[in-house]
Formats: C-alpha cells, sequence, structure tokens
C-alpha cells in the first residue's frame, strides 16, 4: 500500500468585471479580429481596485473546501502558486490561511509563474506522500492585470485575473495506475530562457514591482516543444496510452498552443478543457480554473484520467496526471 493525494473538491473565482477585445481596441492599436485568431481570446476578467490576489485566492479556496465538505480547521497545508503576491511577504498563502482560519500547518507561495500549479501541486502531493500532510489546499491565484504594460500591444491583451483551487487528501493506493488520486507529476526549469519572458522589476533590482515583458514566438516555439515532452514523461512514467487520457486540462496561454498538444496527443478537442476564450491568461490560476469549471458542469466526472500541463516564465514547465 502506498499514499495517494486525491483530489476531493475543487472551487474557481473570476472578478466581476470583464474586458472584452474591443475594450482594449480602444486603449492599444489591436483588433477583436487580430486577438481571436492568434490567441482564442475574446474577453478577460479584471480584479476591481482593491480587490488583491490573496481575496481571489480566499474565495476559490473556500469553495473548493464547500465542494469538499471539509471544514478549513482541517487543511494541515496551505500552497499558493502566484507570480503577482498581495506584497512581496509575507506569503499570500498567509494571508489566505488567516482568511480561511486553518492556522498552525505551514503556508507558503510557489513561484513557476505559468507553471505554477503544477508546481504547487507537485509540492503538496510529496508532503502527502511523505506523510507531512493530510488535508492540504493547493491554490492558483493572480492579479496580472497589476504588471502589465497597458502600452504593450504584444502582451496586454494576453492575460486575465483570477484563481483556482483544489483540496487534496491523503488515501491508501495500491500503486498502480488504477489509482484514484495524484499518480505521478513531473517539473522541470531552464534558467537560460529567463530573459524570454520576465518582469522588469522587484524588490532587489529596482525596488519597483516592474512591468511584463515577453518575446512572444520564442515562447511559443519552446511551449510546443517543452509541452510534448512532459507529456510522453507522464504517459511514460505510468504505462498509460494517450487513448486512456480521458480529459486534458492544459494551461489556458494560446488556443493553438493548446491545439498543437492535443493533436501531438491525438486528442479529440471535444476532449480538451478551453477556457481560454473568456479567461484568457491567468497564469498560474488557469488549470484549476479550468478543471474547477469542467468538474462543476458535470464533464469531469469521478474515476476519470485528467491530464495537466503547463508552460510559463523561467522557463518552467511541468505535467500531472491524476485520476478524479
Ligand atoms: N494587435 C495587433 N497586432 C499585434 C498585436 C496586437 N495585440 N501584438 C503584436 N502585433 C503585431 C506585431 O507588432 C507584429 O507586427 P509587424 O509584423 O508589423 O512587426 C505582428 O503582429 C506579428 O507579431 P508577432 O509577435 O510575431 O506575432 P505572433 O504571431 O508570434 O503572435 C503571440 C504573438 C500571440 C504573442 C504569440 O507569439 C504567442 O502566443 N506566443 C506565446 C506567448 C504566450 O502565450 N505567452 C504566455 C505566457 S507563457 C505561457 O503561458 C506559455
Amino acid at each position: 500500500m502506498i499514499t495517494r493525494s486525491l483530489i476531493v473538491g475543487t472551487g474557481s473565482y473570476l472578478p466581476e468585471r470583464v474586458v472584452t477585445n474591443a475594450e482594449l481596441a480602444a486603449r492599444v492599436d489591436t483588433s477583436d479580429e487580430w486577438i481571436i485568431e492568434r490567441t482564442g481570446i475574446r474577453q478577460r476578467h479584471m480584479a476591481a481596485e482593491g480587490e488583491w490576489t490573496s481575496d481571489l485566492a480566499t474565495k476559490a479556496a473556500q469553495k473548493a473546501l464547500d465542494a469538499a465538505g471539509i471544514a478549513g480547521t482541517d487543511v494541515d497545508l496551505i500552497v499558493l502558486a502566484t507570480a503577482t503576491p498581495d506584497r512581496t511577504f509575507p506569503s499570500t498563502a498567509a494571508t489566505v490561511q488567516a482568511n480561511l482560519g486553518c492556522f498552525g500547518g505551514p503556508a507558503f507561495d510557489v513561484q513557476a509563474v505559468c507553471s505554477g500549479f503544477v508546481y504547487a501541486l507537485s509540492v503538496a502531493d510529496n508532503f502527502v506522500k511523505a506523510g507531512q500532510a493530510k488535508t492540504a489546499l493547493v491554490i492558483g491565484a493572480e492579479t496580472f492585470s497589476r504588471i502589465l504594460d497597458w502600452e504593450d500591444r504584444g502582451t496586454c491583451v494576453l492575460f486575465g485575473d483570477g484563481a483556482g483551487a483544489v483540496v487534496i487528501q491523503a488515501a491508501p493506493g495500491d500503486g498502480s495506475a488504477t489509482d484514484s488520486g495524484i499518480l505521478t507529476t513531473h517539473l522541470h526549469a531552464d534558467g537560460r530562457h529567463r530573459e524570454l519572458l520576465y518582469v522588469d522589476g522587484g524588490p532587489s533590482s529596482t525596488q519597483t514591482t516592474g512591468l511584463l515583458r515577453m518575446h512572444g514566438r520564442e515562447v511559443f516555439r519552446h511551449a510546443v516543444v517543452n509541452l510534448a515532452s512532459v507529456v510522453e514523461e507522464a504517459l511514460e512514467a505510468t504505462g498509460l496510452q494517450p487513448a486512456d487520457i480521458d480529459w486534458l486540462v492544459p494551461h489556458q496561454a494560446n488556443r493553438r498552443i493548446i491545439e498543437g498538444t492535443a493533436r501531438k496527443l491525438g486528442m479529440a478537442l471535444e476532449k480538451v478543457v478551453m477556457t481560454v476564450d473568456r479567461h484568457a491568461n491567468t497564469s498560474a490560476a488557469s488549470i484549476p480554473l479550468a478543471l474547477a469549471e469542467a468538474v462543476s458542469d458535470g464533464r469531469v466526472q469521478k474515476g476519470q484520467l485528467v491530464l495537466l500541463e503547463a508552460m510559463g516564465g523561467g522557463f518552467t514547465w511541468g505535467s500531472a496526471l491524476v485520476r478524479m
């Protein structure tokens, strides 16, 4: 017998305000057609003034706890993925912990940009497997609208704000690929590419927050290659085949990248959970947002095999295979 981490609840939160492509086209030299054709994005949500990443995260986490039927007091670990924390410190996870009233266990942020949720899930899974946590909240939450250069049409049209969360809980498994729970996770980074997607500020370098900078073409090229290999790795580690996967829940950066991965796996687009059209790229929040949507509308069912994958600044990339 081994210990598995079961996903026992999912939740999400999107800020009320919706910003359409047309609204952006009134601000910068772009068009609805260009954005849809290159990215698949039609709109994004934007946090209100005074609404912080921890506010989004707390709402998503509370929904995940409610869905799991678990009280905040039962949570003994919080791992929160974000590249847009409320403050340089303390961690946004610490604020969420206070908001939810689940004191005492470890709470910390993970920074792997768009791969953040897969990183956080893997970290929490390892805590559970090591016997150091029984009930963990894994959250992805971002307010990317706060680090965008609204004069740069190449980046400001791509991102949105939001949060998603899952509750994972320790359960026995037999170690086979038919187990429920997180079956395998795979994480990678290659810091040589850190200048292709970055924020040009920080406490140590400029003492400012900075704004997002990206070489879009290069990011695109690496994303397609890295995602294909990390998906392959997850299948090899479990002996599963692409045909075994019920749902692909990818990081939602760009419709063309998602379609490329699905094509490589030979998966029909009906088996891909797509939210990029309505949420845009919410970085670490995009996978748990998409997963929560597909669970709540009944697409993702108990017992089904779900593949998560992401790539982001660093570069970082990763995958997780989960049986719900
Ligand atoms: N509206 C209109 N024109 C634009 C816009 C815009 N919003 N942005 C750029 N353009 C113009 C450029 O100025 C350029 O014009 P030029 O030829 O006159 O110089 C032209 O469009 C082509 O620009 P490219 O940047 O080469 O366009 P590309 O086809 O590569 O599409 C995009 C850009 C959508 C950013 C693409 O490179 C991409 O999706 N890259 C992946 C990046 C990504 O998703 N990053 C998210 C974070 S990382 C991650 O999550 C994986």
